[in-house]
């Protein structure tokens, strides 16, 4: 099996490379490096490409014949998109567009996207299944179920197999150390707990203390990249058998607040973690949590990294001596 990974380089991407290498699997790695690394994958896998440059995006598939394609390639920052939201669309859109046509022209007729929570916008339930409305309150989540919308067109015109999986708040690291988050410009939650608990960067500003739940901080799913990187794996096996569009919620269905996730992480740093309260970031709903039932029950996953220790865990012994 050969499979093409768009942003193959980047935090999510990379934890899939390792998962695939590690299984045999021959992968090609097509990332722009934007924000990626090219230290997280092996050289000899790596094409610099880009999908809004169609000559790169040609190179990349001369590496083929591709059996699947994954796709982690995308803006994802929720403030930036509001502040950029063209740039959201042209990278997020057509860069998926592009590739959709590149696979058509190559004969590639499998994909597993990376969809997001944020295309379901302020929840109207406690858990947020599939059938959840889909009303996405930033570009970047707008972004996102455009592109769900025409993988689910191309598979009733072109009969493109395709699984998007919904990530609610992705974390954690590879527990060998190797590979982590690390973005140029960090905005994400567990990151920042544990910079601010070594001290790197500045103390960790709070986004509000008054929104509607039990400790006034809001409240996410955290699951753990490999558990994501199994998903996909799994999604793989389920375009075998079945034909057509699939959409999968993934998520630990359980919530943590910003207040435990400090707690939590001070407990395993060992460590108090500066912090103050700021004004509520723009975009931020209250409360995210997964269903993800369906993921269980019809893909058969089933996440290793089910406390928020284990995650941040794995998440610190990566911030304690990131390698790029
Ligand atoms: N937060 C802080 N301080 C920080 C960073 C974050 O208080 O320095 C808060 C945020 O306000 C939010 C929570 O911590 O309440 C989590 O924030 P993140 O930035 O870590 O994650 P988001 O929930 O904003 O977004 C993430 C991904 C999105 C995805 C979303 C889906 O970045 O791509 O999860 O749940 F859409």
């Amino acid at each position: 099996m050969k499979i093409l990974v768009c942003g193959g380089a980047g935090y999510i991407g990379s934890h899939m490379v390792k998962w695939l290498n590690a299984r045999g699997v021959d992968v090609c790695v097509l990332d722009n490096l934007s924000t990626g690394h090219a230290a997280a994958v092996g050289a000899r896998q790596l094409v610099v490409a880009d999908l809004l440059d169609p000559g790169s995006l040609e190179a990349a598939f001369a590496r083929g014949p591709f059996d699947a394609v994954m796709h982690f390639c995308a803006r994802s920052l929720v403030g930036e998109s509001i502040r950029e939201p063209l740039g959201y669309y042209e990278n997020n859109v057509v860069g998926t567009l592009n590739l959709l046509q590149a696979m058509q022209r190559h004969g590639v007729g499998r994909i597993v996207f990376s969809s997001t929570a944020a295309i379901f916008g302020e929840p109207i339930a406690a858990r947020i299944d599939e059938s959840h409305p889909k009303a996405p309150i930033n570009p970047y989540g707008a972004s996102k179920l455009m592109v769900e919308r025409m993988l689910a067109d191309a598979a009733g015109a072109y009969g493109l197999r395709s699984v998007s999986l919904r990530y609610f708040n992705a974390a954690g690291a590879s527990p060998e150390g190797d590979i982590g988050e690390a973005h140029a410009c960090e905005t994400h939650l567990i990151p920042n707990v544990l910079r601010a608990a070594l001290g790197v960067g500045d103390a960790l500003s709070v986004f509000g203390d008054d929104w509607d739940t039990e400790d006034g901080t809001c409240v996410r799913d955290y699951i753990h990249v490999d558990d994501l990187a199994q998903a996909h794996w799994r999604a793989l096996a389920h375009m075998d058998a079945q034909p057509g569009a699939h959409v999968f919620n993934l998520g630990n269905g359980q919530g943590f607040s910003v207040r435990q996730v400090i707690e939590a992480a001070e407990r395993i740093a060992g460590r108090t973690v500066p912090h103050s309260i700021a004004p509520r970031r723009a975009g931020d709903p209250a409360t995210l949590v997964a269903s993800s039932a369906r993921a269980r029950d019809v893909l058969g996953w089933s996440p290793v990294y089910t406390s928020l220790e284990s995650i941040i865990e794995t998440a610190w012994r990566w911030h304690r001596a990131p390698r790029f």
